[in-house]
């Protein structure tokens, strides 16, 4: 498989553009900073430009961001105006070896979702497994689009181009009307995102169109992610439908998975029956 990767046009405009969740932050922060008291510190895995990885290292605690590209990571650093106690590390989230491990690891705003592939998921969560602590905790923010969503923009819908708000490019100074398509291939459970920048000249006609690499993201399901988990020997906790720890529900946008790595004591029946528990409550 190819690596895909965020196009370097993105770092640039990608804080204009993303925004926090209601109550992400201290969701986050809350959970690092229980395990910063006992000396550990966190993993922001898919940092991006650090928007997680920057709020937690502001509060003191020790912090690493690993990414796989290098243009999102040049403007984390330059955000990070020096901050002595984060590092940021170029890496892929399915093969990195850091060499130490983590009291903490998240995966905030959809970003396993790049795990295209069963084979893609097991390595990233193994991966993850390995830098983890015994009875350190994971945590992944899910997208869960809705049914209704999915079943409209399959292909044979032929799913049109939609508008976004025109904004000024940060580097020309141009206007630039963003366009984007999702395709859904329930084969593959595929969500790809076509997005394309229409830049304006006088009267707002098209001068220029660029076209983004297309951007594949898996839409994972509640109960493969449990599977998910127990095949790598981690104990899922809880999942919530927000960030105020609403449980996971029907009509939840996210799906926010708290995952453990038992300590040395925790046997393997222990943890298939914590799944069975968590599925039926
Ligand atoms: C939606 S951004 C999320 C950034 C950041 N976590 C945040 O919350 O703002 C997704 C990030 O995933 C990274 N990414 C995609 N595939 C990756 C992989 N295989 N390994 C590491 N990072 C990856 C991209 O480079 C991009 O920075």
């Amino acid at each position: 498989m190819t690596n895909r990767r965020f196009s370097d046009a993105d770092a640039l405009i990608y804080d204009q553009d993303m925004h926090d969740w209601p109550g992400e932050i201290d969701f986050y922060l809350k959970f690092a900073n229980a395990a910063s008291k006992k000396g550990q510190s966190i993993l922001d895995v898919a940092c991006g430009t650090g928007r997680v990885a920057l709020r937690l290292a502001q509060t003191g605690v020790s912090v690493v961001g690993l990414d796989l590209a290098a243009d999102m990571l040049a403007a984390a650093q330059q955000k990070a105006h020096g901050l002595r106690n984060v590092r940021w590390v170029e890496g892929d989230m399915r093969s990195f070896d850091l060499g130490e491990r983590f009291g903490l690891v998240i995966i905030p705003v959809h970003s396993f979702q790049f795990m295209l592939t069963p084979q893609d998921q097991v390595e990233c969560l193994q991966c993850i497994y390995h830098h983890l602590l015994p009875g350190g905790l994971l945590i992944i923010h899910n997208d869960n689009p809705e049914l209704d969503w999915l079943g409209d923009i399959q292909p044979a819908r032929n799913p049109p181009f939609e508008a976004g708000k025109i904004f000024i490019h940060p580097q020309t100074g141009t206007k630039i009307k963003p366009l984007d398509r999702w395709v859904y291939s329930p084969t593959t459970q595929t969500c790809t995102q076509y997005k394309v920048w229409e830049e304006l000249g006088e009267g707002d006609t098209t001068t220029h169109r660029l076209e983004f690499e297309p951007m594949p993201m898996h839409v994972v399901f509640r109960f493969e992610m449990e599977h998910l988990f127990n095949r790598v020997g981690l104990q899922v906790l809880n999942v919530y439908g927000d960030f105020s720890e609403h449980p996971f529900a029907d009509n939840s946008s996210n799906m926010i998975w708290l995952a453990r790595k038992p300590d040395n004591k925790q046997t393997q029946k222990e943890l298939s029956g914590a799944l069975v528990a968590n599925n039926l409550s």
